[in-house]
């Protein structure tokens, strides 16, 4: 697969996406589309190598665009959405456009020109676990998201469902669970809580504090998306998770530690409404499959590389952190 259609390719996970494809696949050629919505940048692939790179501003619910550039394409990798829970609560209505309509339009492109399509979807798609639940996800839990933004995520997956029983889309689909590292919006968890530490405020904990993520780097998250591309079976869904689960207070205490601060010198603040208490992935039927392993097993070294990203990149993240506390103020955040 040569040529490669990546959508929300300036994103967080896009980008890192983008970057490792282009180092492990030095004969693939990378075509990135991405609306540059707030959470879109251009600066994420900066460097990249001109002659197999190349980027479109567009918007994946624009068919004429879609198509033209899926009809090129050897596979299609789907990124694009809006992507956090706390705006779909604020607004819901641009999560139905991206997540549900830009879906629409990108697989009846991929079924249009009989592509190869790669469906990024979410934990989330399932719900939550009580904290006590011996049970983690698997590929055969039933759907019961929680959010605006989670629900449109699941409809998105059943529409790509649909298509490949009823059409013959040549996709698959993965399920992943929070991602850190490099690039990151400051509105997420991990670089809100740093980049408020470096701004000399103290972090957010929603609520108790006892919820629990279960966090991947999202290189590991971009390592299982290329094999599963290449490697997986058509029709089948994959989950993705490094056996990452921790409780927000001790990723909090943990930044505050790696930081030199207290770790006790946070804020709790009020709870997200419908906030999910657990999520937990159950990733054996990709380890033993198609055998993907983790490369970041040490969540603490990870989340000190972070950091440390943070700390060295402030001209990255400046620009976006006034607007941000803005939104979270406004919300009562
Ligand atoms: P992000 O918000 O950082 O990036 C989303 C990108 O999509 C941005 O570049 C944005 O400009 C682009 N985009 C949004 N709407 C668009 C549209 N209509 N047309 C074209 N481009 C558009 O998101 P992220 O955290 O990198 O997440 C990427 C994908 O991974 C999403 O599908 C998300 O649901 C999924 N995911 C995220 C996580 C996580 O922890 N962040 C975990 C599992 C799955
Ligand atoms: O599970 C995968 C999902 O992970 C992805 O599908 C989403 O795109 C991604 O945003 C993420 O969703 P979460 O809602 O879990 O991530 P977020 O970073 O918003 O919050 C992580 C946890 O931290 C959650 O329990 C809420 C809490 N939180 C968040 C913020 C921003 C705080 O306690 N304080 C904060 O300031």
């Amino acid at each position: 697969m040569k040529e490669i259609l990546i959508t929300g390719g300036a994103g967080f996970i896009g980008s890192n996406f983008v970057r490792y494809v282009l180092t492990q696949r030095p004969e693939a050629r990378v075509t990135v589309l991405d609306k540059l919505t707030y959470a879109g940048n251009l600066a994420n692939l900066a460097g990249l190598p001109e002659e197999r790179f190349s980027f479109v501003k567009g918007d994946i619910c624009d068919a004429a665009l879609v198509e033209k550039l899926v009809k090129k394409t050897d596979l299609v990798v789907h990124f694009a959405a809006e992507s956090h829970n706390d705006n779909s609560l604020l607004d819901p209505r641009p999560f139905l456009d991206a997540n549900i309509i830009g879906t629409f339009t990108l697989i009846e492109a991929a079924r249009k020109f009989n592509k190869r399509y790669h469906h990024i979807s979410t934990d989330e798609v399932y719900g939550d676990l009580e904290l006590d639940d011996p049970a983690r996800f698997t590929e055969t839990t039933p759907y019961q998201p929680s959010s605006p933004y989670s629900s449109t995520k699941a409809g998105s997956d059943l529409l790509v469902r649909a298509w490949v029983r009823s059409f013959g889309l040549a996709a698959t689909i993965s399920n992943c669970s929070n991602n850190y590292g490099p690039y990151q919006h400051v509105e997420k968890f991990i670089p809100r809580q740093i980049t408020e530490i470096l701004e000399d405020r103290r972090p957010r904990l929603y609520g108790s504090g006892q919820q629990v993520r279960d966090w991947i780097h999202t290189e590991d998250h971009s390592s299982a998306v290329l094999l599963i591309c290449e490697q997986g079976e058509i029709g089948e869904t994959y989950l993705i998770g490094a056996d990452g689960e921790r409780n927000n207070i001790s990723v909090v205490r943990e930044i505050l530690r790696i930081m030199g601060r207290d770790e006790n010198d946070f804020e709790h603040v009020n709870d997200r409404a419908g906030h999910d208490m657990r999520y937990a992935i159950d990733p054996t039927k990709l380890r033993t499959k198609l055998g993907w392993t983790p490369k970041y097993t040490d969540f603490a070294a990870g989340l000190k590389d972070t950091v440390e990203w943070y700390k060295e990149n402030r001209d990255w993240w400046q620009p976006q952190k006034a607007a941000t506390e803005a939104k979270y103020k406004k919300g009562g955040f």
